[in-house]
């Protein structure tokens, strides 16, 4: 039953996965594409982890508020990242485009796409986790580019994103071993900038990471609001679209303030350089047992 779950999850992320990637044409607005991939999450008869996209030097967490007037332009680069879940089994996907027909971006992509496919590749109980590392910089390398060094990949559980162990993205030398069944995320991205990304800018994406008490009537109303969610990722647009933006912007504080919710600002390469982004998520099997792979997918 919890294979059966986790395997519909994985069909309903990648398929709004793709049905959002392919929004991703010039003059589409951000904002729209990502309402239309949470809509669809449900519709599909899936729950929502999160719907999230990054632009060009923007590698991920950029989740458009209710009044953002972002529009995709020619040459943008694309990610759309896509989470659901099935009472709390996850499926975590993520995959790049370029808008328009420049094509100026092609290998980046493709660096990308080597990169989990040939990772995947890799995957089985007892593989050391610097070799998934390596594999993912060496197919970045061979065209010309590098992996962003402090992003990974992540083992998931029930209700949690990010299980405790890192994937790297590099050879890390971290010896720990894939076992049976684990859960697990890789998600390689690639840059022609240094490597490196920081948070930059208004944040939009939380996360509650422990539920106290708290005073103020707009905490507890946003607390409210997301505790379904159960510790899962909230935007504050789902909370300004029910409560408001001044109430969510002091509920948010207060409980910023005092260690309730966590931000996650959005992800932005430090040197300016344009990121790519392909990710699956999969059981740990003889051979992987990749559960977000869309039949369009050639990675
Ligand atoms: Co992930």
């Amino acid at each position: 039953e919890t294979l059966q779950k986790i395997l519909k999850a994985g069909k309903v992320a990648s398929q709004v996965r793709r049905e959002g990637a392919a929004k991703f044409v010039v003059g589409a607005s951000a904002l729209e594409v990502m309402d239309y991939c949470e809509k669809r999450i449900l519709e599909l008869g899936g729950q929502i982890a999160w719907a999230q996209m990054g632009i060009n030097d923007v590698a991920a967490h950029f989740c458009p508020e209710e009044d953002d007037p972002t529009t995709l332009k020619e040459g943008d680069v694309v990610k759309i990242d896509i989470g659901t879940h099935q009472d709390g089994f996850i499926a975590d996907n993520a995959m790049t485009v370029e808008v328009g027909s420049n094509n100026n971006f092609k290998d980046m992509i493709k660096a990308a796409q080597n990169a989990l496919k040939a990772t995947i590749k890799l995957v089985e109980p007892g593989r050391q986790l610097w070799e998934l590392g390596e594999a993912q910089s060496s197919e970045a390398e061979a065209l010309g580019f590098t992996t962003v060094k402090n992003l990974s990949g992540h083992t998931l559980g029930s209700y949690i994103v990010h299980g405790g162990i890192s994937i790297p993205s590099y050879n890390n030398k971290d010896k720990t071993e894939l076992q049976e069944g684990w859960q697990i995320a890789i998600e390689p991205f690639v840059t022609n900038g240094d490597g490196m990304i920081r948070e930059k800018g208004k944040a939009t994406v939380y996360m509650v990471e422990k539920e106290k008490g708290v005073r103020s009537p707009y905490a507890k109303k946003i607390l409210d609001e997301v505790r379904s969610q159960k510790g899962l990722p909230f935007t504050s647009r789902w909370l300004t679209r029910k409560i408001g933006r001044g109430a969510t912007a002091l509920g948010l504080r207060e409980l910023e303030r005092n260690s309730i919710v966590k931000s996650y600002g959005p992800l932005v390469e430090v040197s300016g350089g344009t990121v790519t982004q392909f990710e699956h998520s999969m059981i740990v099997e003889e051979k992987a047992r990749v559960y977000t792979r869309h039949d369009d997918d050639e990675w």
